[in-house]
Order: C-alpha cells, then structure tokens, then sequence
C-alpha cells in the first residue's frame, strides 16, 4: 500500500469515529490520505481531528472558493489511487446509486473515475430496507466494492447487520484491493517449458489394520489446480496424490499413494526436479506398528493406539543437497496468528516460499472452493486476496514462472 494515494469520504454516522482510526492505519502502511468530510461528518468529528490525522486540508465544501482554488472537486476526484467511503450512510448510497451531486462527498464520487470502496454503516432496517438493497445492488453491479456490514450490537440499541466494518477490516480491503490491481499479468505462452515440477496434493491414509484409517479433511483441490496451473504454463508435473475423490489435473503425471511414507518415496522418485510445491496435508504421525490383521472388539476394551512421527517430506525435498529443487514451495495450515507460524514454518522446514492459509473452521477452506493466502518469502509478505482455488493456483504458477523467467542457467539456453 505504501506510496497509494487514498481519497477517504467520511459521511455522518456513528461509526465516522472509526475513520480516524483508519486514516491512522492507512498511513502506518505507507499511504497518503486525503479526506472530504460531509456536512453531516461533521457532527461525529471534527473536521481538525480529521485535518490532523491526514496532515492536509479538510475538504468539505463544494462552493468553498479556498478548496476550489487549491484541488477541484474534479482533480480532487481523480487525484487517487481509490475512494474509500466510510462510513457511508443510506443517504449517501442513495445519492451514489442516483448519480446525484448535491455535495462534495457525492461530486467527487460522481467526477471519479477511479476505484471505490464503500463501508457501509446504518441501522439494522434501513440497511434491510428494500431501497438501500438495490441501491447498494446497483452501486455494486456498476463495480463499486463493498466491506461489511458487519452484524452486532447497535448504537440505537437494535441489533444486526449495519454496523460500520472495523478500521483492520477495510484496511484489509484496502490492501486486498491493491495485490490484485498490482497481480503480475499471468504469463503469456509456456515460460516453464524445459521445467520439472513436483506438487503433493490430497491428505494421507494411515493405517490402523486393514480396514481402519487415519486421515484429514484435505480435498486435494488446491494441490491438483497448482498441478494443472503448472502444466498450462508448460512444466513437466509430477503429482503425487493421497486418496482423493477428484479427477486427475489434465497434463500431469499421476502418482496415487496413500501413506506419507509411500508420499516422501514416490516424491523422492520424482527427482531431479526444478520445482517442488508440496500442497498435501500430510499426516504427521501414523499407527506405530499397525496391524496386520482386523482388530477385534473384546475383553481388553478398545486397543490404545501408539502414534509415530511421518517424515517431513517438504522439510526432507528442502534439504536433499544436490537433489534440492531450486524453488521448494510450502503450505501452512494455520488456525490463527497464521503469517507468524507460517514464517517459523518457512526457517523450520527450510523451504524458500510458504503459501500461508487460514483453516480455521469458519473459513471453509478445508473442502471448500476458495482460499485467502499470504505468500511468504525471503522478501517479505504478501497478503493475496480471497481467490477461488484455481486463482490461487494460477496465481502461484505465474509466481513461480516470473521466478525462472531470465533465471535459466546457461548450460540450457546454450
Ligand atoms: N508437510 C510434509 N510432510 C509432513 C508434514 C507436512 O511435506 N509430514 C508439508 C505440507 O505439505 C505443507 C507443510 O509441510 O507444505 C506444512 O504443513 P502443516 O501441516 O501446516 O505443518 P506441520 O509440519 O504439520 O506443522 P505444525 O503441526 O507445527 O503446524
């Protein structure tokens, strides 16, 4: 976000106190705020604080001769990287949705060409209300993009959805906004043609006995799109899989296995490679000294089951010496304080990227066709906005090939 210029449109809520806080996350990240705020604003803060925070003038008028002479309402329309709107009020929404220009606020929104966010915060029924729906409907179809509300406890004491989303939320917006208007076009042709890939997708099948298992939710949907996404951009994949209950990626060499062990040789197997992405959730332990047999229900009550550690088979492809692929790309399944973990993860198993994700069950990414990631790397983080498993995927292998693009050693372009 840093150096992004953001045009901040504070309305007259409640919530207007929570745009201060904004404007001070906003500038910690780097980017420059400028702000009108409406009449109305004007009753919730002041137009000093707001003028403060922002280290610039307070845009208010629209016939104020002092603004029209420094920055135009056109200028001032055009002047930003995005408009975020926060709070916007049913009022404003309506005047937006109507093309209106009755104000500042709504000149500026009107002359815009450029992106914007709305935060939208209001009463429970006035947010419900079937004119604020398609107001908000219309406003969306015509590309305006929304953060919240969220649901709760109301200043008016009613409860539900039309609470202002929080300052990290829409900074979170604001930023999601920005990595995919910065997203590397995606490769044209087959840069990683000549390339050897390696990706473990799908979750592993422990046994207990011959019939009983150990296992996860894992789907193997992310592992099989980083696959096919690998393939299309012209690598040579190989897919080791666990047992899963979807097709074969087209263009991929399937290797279906069911154990981690059975994973880490087949893997092994695979090399040499130039790429290892490992997407598998693979289990971490397995049953000590399974059974050979079905075990039975008797006398002795139910059997305790002794677990032992898997191999790591990112942690082993990360520090296979000669052998190592020149990009090993892991995942991590976090269920909070994800980029910390996942960062200690990235040193831990030694690998050069992580592709970080929330599990937590409230995500529905286990299973589920979306995925929200942070890309780690010896550069930093990367925060990717909420994508469908195939962006993700494409996402990644665009990633990879801007990698090698210009990177490929000189025996092999002689
Ligand atoms: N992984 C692996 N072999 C294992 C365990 C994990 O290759 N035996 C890989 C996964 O494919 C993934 C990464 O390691 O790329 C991280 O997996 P995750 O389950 O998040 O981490 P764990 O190693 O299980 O660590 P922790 O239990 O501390 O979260």
């Amino acid at each position: 976000m840093a150096g992004k210029r953001i045009l901040l449109v504070i309305a007259g809520g409640i919530a207007a106190y929570k745009s201060l806080e904004l404007i001070r996350r906003l500038k910690e990240r780097g980017a420059s705020v400028r702000a009108v705020l409406t009449k109305a604003g004007a009753e919730f803060v002041t137009p000093l604080s707001v003028q403060a925070l922002t280290e610039d003038t307070v845009y208010r008028d629209l016939w104020s001769l002092t603004d029209e002479s420094e920055m135009g309402h056109i200028q001032l329309s055009r002047d930003a990287d995005l408009l975020v709107v926060a709070p916007a009020t049913a009022d404003l929404l309506a005047r937006m949705a109507a093309g209106m220009a009755d104000d500042l606020a709504a000149t500026v929104l009107l002359a815009t060409d450029k992106p914007v966010l709305v935060a939208p915060a209001m009463n429970v029924r006035m947010w419900e209300h079937p004119a604020t729906r398609a107001n908000m409907a219309l406003l969306e179809s015509r590309g305006v993009l929304r953060v919240g509300p969220n649901d709760g406890a109301m200043a008016c004491g009613e409860y539900g959805a039309g609470r202002m989303a929080e300052p990290m939320e829409i900074l979170e917006a604001v930023a999601a906004f920005f990595a995919r208007a910065n997203a590397p076009e995606p490769p044209a042709g087959r840069p990683l043609a000549g390339r050897r890939a390696l990706v473990t997708s799908g979750p592993t099948h422990e046994p207990i006995d011959p019939v009983r298992y150990i296992a996860n939710r894992s789907s193997g949907k992310q592992g099989h799109a980083i696959a096919a996404a690998l393939a299309e951009l012209g690598a040579e994949v190989t897919l080791v899989t666990g047992p899963v209950r979807i097709p074969d990626p087209p263009g991929c060499s399937v290797r279906a296995v069911e154990t981690a062990r059975e994973m880490l040789a087949a893997c092994e197997a695979a090399l040499p490679a130039d790429i290892a992405v490992c997407a598998a959730a693979v289990a971490d332990w397995r049953v000590a000294g399974s059974s050979d047999r079905k075990l039975k229900k008797g006398a002795a009550g139910p059997p305790a089951l002794t677990l032992t550690e898997n191999p790591d088979i990112l942690a082993t492809l990360s520090r296979a010496g000669e052998r190592r692929p020149a990009l090993v790309v892991g995942f991590a399944a976090e269920t909070g304080d994800v980029v910390e973990y996942a960062t200690a993860k990235r040193a831990r198993k030694g690998c050069d990227w992580i592709v970080a994700n929330d599990v937590s069950p409230g995500t529905g990414t286990f299973g589920g066709d979306e995925n929200t990631v942070h890309l780690i790397t010896a550069d930093g983080v990367e925060p990717w906005p909420r994508l469908g498993k195939d962006a993700v995927a494409a996402r990644l292998a665009g990633a990879i090939a801007a990698r090698f693009t210009g990177n490929i050693p000189a025996e092999e372009t002689a």
